[in-house]
């Protein structure tokens, strides 16, 4: 039978017989995809159905700006209580809550990330801590947990102090010339030389060397680059994505992150074997991060290929310096803008460190106002403002309203830190709100995330959170650039679209 009878009016009969048959199954395959999407979103209008939300349109969605997210974010906050499902195109939907009592329910259960966002960092970050799920995430938390011991984190104290003066002796030499200063890239450097002196035992300063600008740089596009992507239907299939401009330039950002830990894993190794044997070395001194990845592999061979490792390493890599770069940068700037808050932490600080004692451990409890002012930045600027999971098991609400197995659910703490009604006047920077004597919802305030999956690194980054603010508060006064206010841009990581700049005034 000859196909082009079946198809007339579309099809070119004139074609030789094997490039009919290939049009003919290309037009079959068509039709079976958007049938496919068809019945999907079906599906997701029926799953979705007790949550109403914008109107949006059957093929692209609701149509946000893309500067547009926060804003577009607090306005369904306020009008659609506790969740709103948000559509990217016809057959992608996202169900997102800002609710303590649904981000309660959600955390507590074990679903698995969302395989639709989070696969989108696998190439980059491979399956490490962050994307594993089920067994394998849990044999790897309980191997690194001890890595962030409190007796571990003691001693990084003084690597933090000493990271962060000297970007506090960089920038008193800048603002010899320039008073006014981006605070978020040399911010970004410090937190990746603490991580790197911290976590990997590296012996170099990559604050003075400027070879890890490209890393930095690398991180920054893939953040920009992976948000488009998420929001692209066409860049989902991977083939299709590394064709495009964009997937040329993942891959090379991705390569260029490669080369840097590998690099570090490759000092590494080269120094455990001038160490000697793994007993000598346990017996010797403590095991940081990567001495137990190396370890783990060496006791079990089986247990951890170089993939799991170099998944870790890039992991640990990411996670440990971008975020708390946020987290800092965002905390002076609300100091910087609020100056009665920043004087009174000044204050506190001073009282414990003015006389030249140098900061340790123990002095991190006693700073109790900056703590609260640091924990109100992180909630205005959550450093991670959003996280998703896909349930595998229906789920009812408190509420009475459910969903189905299969949805993805956002988990946005930027629209939680922001809900008027778990948090009153929530623009407003007021460090009271964490004052002992206030009590709170569990959990209305979650920048480290909660439950099996919270984050691993918290109490490391709380610490470098109070080192840096107190050792910058001892030094400068902070004050904001009126003519560059930084404009919010909700990446992987919170940042500010065009930088953070702010003036800085020498202490005497
Ligand atoms: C202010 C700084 C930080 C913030 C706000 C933050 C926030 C978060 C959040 C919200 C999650 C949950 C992610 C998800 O569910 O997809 C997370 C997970 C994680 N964080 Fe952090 N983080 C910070 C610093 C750190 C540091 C310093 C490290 C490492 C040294 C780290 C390592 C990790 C890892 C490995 C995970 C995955 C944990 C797991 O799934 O078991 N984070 N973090």
């Amino acid at each position: 039978m000859n196909i082009s009878a079946l198809i007339p009016t579309v099809y070119p009969g004139n074609l030789p017989g094997f490039l009919q048959v290939a049009f003919f199954l290309s037009l079959l395959l068509l039709v079976f995809k958007a049938a496919q999407l068809y019945l999907h979103r079906q599906w997701l209008l029926k799953a979705l159905q007790e949550f109403p939300s914008p109107p949006s349109h059957w093929f692209y969605g609701h149509k946000i700006h893309r500067d547009q997210e926060l804003q577009d974010l607090l306005t369904r906050v306020k009008k659609f209580p506790r969740a709103c499902p948000r559509w990217f195109w016809g057959s992608r939907a996202h169900f997102v809550t800002y609710d303590p009592d649904y981000m309660k329910l959600i955390l507590g259960r074990s679903d698995p990330k969302s395989h639709d966002t989070y696969r989108l960092l696998a190439p980059w970050i491979g399956y490490g801590l962050l994307l594993l799920n089920g067994q394998t995430w849990f044999q790897h938390r309980r191997m690194l947990t001890p890595a962030f011991h409190y007796d571990i984190l003691k001693p990084y104290v003084r690597i933090m102090a000493d990271s962060v003066c000297v970007m506090l002796d960089k920038w008193e030499q800048m603002i010899s010339q320039n008073s006014t200063l981006e605070i978020f890239q040399p911010i970004s450097l410090m937190t990746l030389d603490t991580i790197m002196k911290c976590a990997f035992s590296y012996r170099g300063n990559v604050q003075l060397g400027g070879k890890v600008q490209p890393y930095i740089q690398a991180i920054m596009d893939m953040n920009n680059l992976l948000f488009s992507r998420l929001r692209n239907a066409f860049h989902q299939n991977d083939i299709i994505y590394s064709l495009t401009y964009d997937g040329h330039w993942t891959n090379r950002a991705c390569q260029i992150a490669h080369e840097h830990t590998d690099q570090v894993i490759k000092c590494r190794r080269a120094q455990l074997q001038d160490e000697g044997e793994l007993e000598k070395i346990k017996r010797k001194r403590r095991l940081d991060f990567l001495d137990i990845l190396l370890f783990a592999k060496m006791e079990n061979g089986s247990s951890l290929s170089d993939k799991d490792l170099r998944a870790e390493v890039d992991t640990f890599m990411f996670e440990g310096h971008d975020t708390t770069a946020s987290g800092v940068s965002w905390t002076l700037h609300a100091l910087a803008t609020h100056p009665e808050h920043q004087q009174r932490c000044r204050e506190e600080v001073q009282g414990l460190l003015g006389d030249g004692t140098p900061i340790s451990w123990d002095l991190l409890d006693q700073m109790p106002y900056t703590t609260m002012c640091i924990k109100e930045a992180l909630r205005l600027y959550p450093p991670v403002p959003a996280v998703s999971r896909m349930l595998n098991t229906p789920v009812t609400f408190p509420d009475g309203r459910s969903l189905p197995k299969g949805v993805t659910v956002q988990l946005s703490f930027y629209g939680l830190h922001h809900n008027p009604k778990v948090w009153p006047n929530p623009e407003v920077f007021d460090p009271s709100r964490f004052a002992p004597e206030r009590t709170q919802h569990s959990h209305s305030f979650l920048p480290f995330s909660g439950g099996p999956r919270n984050c691993i690194g918290k109490q490391f980054a709380m610490s470098e959170l109070k080192v840096s603010v107190a050792l910058t508060l001892l030094r400068f006064e902070l004050l904001p650039d009126p003519t560059r206010i930084p404009v919010l841009m909700p990446r992987i990581v919170l940042k500010s679209m065009n930088g953070i700049y702010l003036h800085l005034r020498k202490l005497p």
